[in-house]
């Protein structure tokens, strides 16, 4: 299969621009396209062959549930049932935005394998006019991962998706870096307190201000992650990444460290490192992208370095310790 990509850029409002990621949506096709988040691979969540594709395509689980985008609060209730006040009040705060809300589905709303089976399911309106423009002329609800290969960093670029799904989809749509970086919040609306499952750019407190107490799922004791896929491993590059604490002269030491046994290593930091044999800015828009660029060297190891107040940074606190599967260096 040839996979095509169409540079939006200037043709964000045409009509042209869409028509092709349309057609092969409403045919049962996989389009990948920008959303302000990551880049997804998208599907119609009401057709279970179309979904069983992006299966497929990402080699992904089948136990990984699927996020459900639609184009506004109006299309998302008429796949939902029971949905508390507090979920309205979250999607009048935050959509178009970076917040997907687990609520229960309406019966049979959606193929079965969008939901792996779950009588919840994840919805968010992405706030990127292509993604927006797409939802509204495709009238479909689109069922949508990050488009990377499963256990690879998710794409920041459509370059990244390309990289990726070259031959495995036929269209990609190009509207160039995506502004966050990393993945939406995900936010359990079915339980009291609400539980984020999974950390993102909308934090709990910008969540407490609006519909009050919030719980996040790892300070939750001897709880099975109610996220499956917060249980796999994520976000690695092909060279192990250890963390370590940014304290100057501690990272030195480490590159000396490792470089005496022959071996290259990269530092992501905030600070430049001229020691280091490859040097990535860290920071949650550039993550992904930087972890992508150490695979395209001769990179043996990678350091990554925390700062002191990593609370500031909880989400990509938790995409960095995943990708590192949280080793230190020592
Ligand atoms: O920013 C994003 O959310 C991106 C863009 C493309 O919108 N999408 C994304 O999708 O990250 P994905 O499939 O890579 O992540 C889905 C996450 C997983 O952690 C999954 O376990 C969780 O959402 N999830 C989905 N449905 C769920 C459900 N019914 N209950 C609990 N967790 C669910
Ligand atoms: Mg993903």
């Amino acid at each position: 299969m040839k996979t095509e990509i169409i540079l939006v850029d200037k043709n964000v409002n045409k009509e042209e621009t869409y028509s092709q990621a349309v057609e092969i949506l409403q045919n049962e096709g996989l389009v990948a396209f920008p959303t302000e988040t990551v880049y997804g691979l998208g599907a119609d969540a009401t057709n279970p062959q179309a979904v069983e594709k992006i299966f497929e395509a990402k080699g992904r689980p089948a136990d990984n549930p699927l996020i459900v985008h639609v184009d506004s609060k109006e299309s998302a209730l008429e796949w939902v049932q029971n949905v508390p006040d507090k979920a309205l009040q979250c999607m009048d705060a935050f959509w178009p935005g970076a917040l997907t809300l687990i609520m229960k589905s309406k019966p049979d709303a959606f193929a079965a394998n969008v939901t792996a089976g779950l009588s919840t399911v994840g919805i968010r309106v992405p706030n990127h006019p292509v993604a927006l423009n797409l939802l509204r002329r495709v009238k479909l609800p689109i069922a949508a991962p990050s488009a990377n290969t499963s256990g690879k960093p998710s794409p920041t670029r459509a370059e990244h998706v390309y990289h990726d799904m070259e031959g495995i989809i036929p269209l990609i749509l190009d509207g160039g870096a995506t502004a966050i970086g990393i993945e939406s919040t995900v936010l359990d609306m079915t339980c009291e307190p609400p539980v984020i499952l999974r950390p993102g750019n909308i934090t709990k407190e910008d969540l407490e201000q609006v519909i009050g107490t919030v719980r996040l799922s790892s300070d939750i004791q001897g709880n099975a992650p109610k996220s499956p896929g917060m249980k796999y491993m994520h976000y690695a590059p092909e060279a192990p990444v250890y963390l370590i604490e940014n304290d100057q002269a501690l990272v030195e030491k480490a590159i000396e460290h490792v470089q005496k046994d022959g071996k290259k290593v990269a530092v992501l930091s905030t600070v430049e490192f001229p020691l280091a044999d490859y040097y990535f800015r860290l920071s949650a828009e550039t993550l992904y992208d930087s972890l992508r660029k150490c695979d395209r060297t001769d990179v043996d190891l990678i350091l990554a370095t925390v700062s002191p107040a990593p609370k500031r940074n909880v989400a990509m606190m938790n995409r960095l310790e995943k990708a590192a599967d949280h080793k230190w260096f020592s």
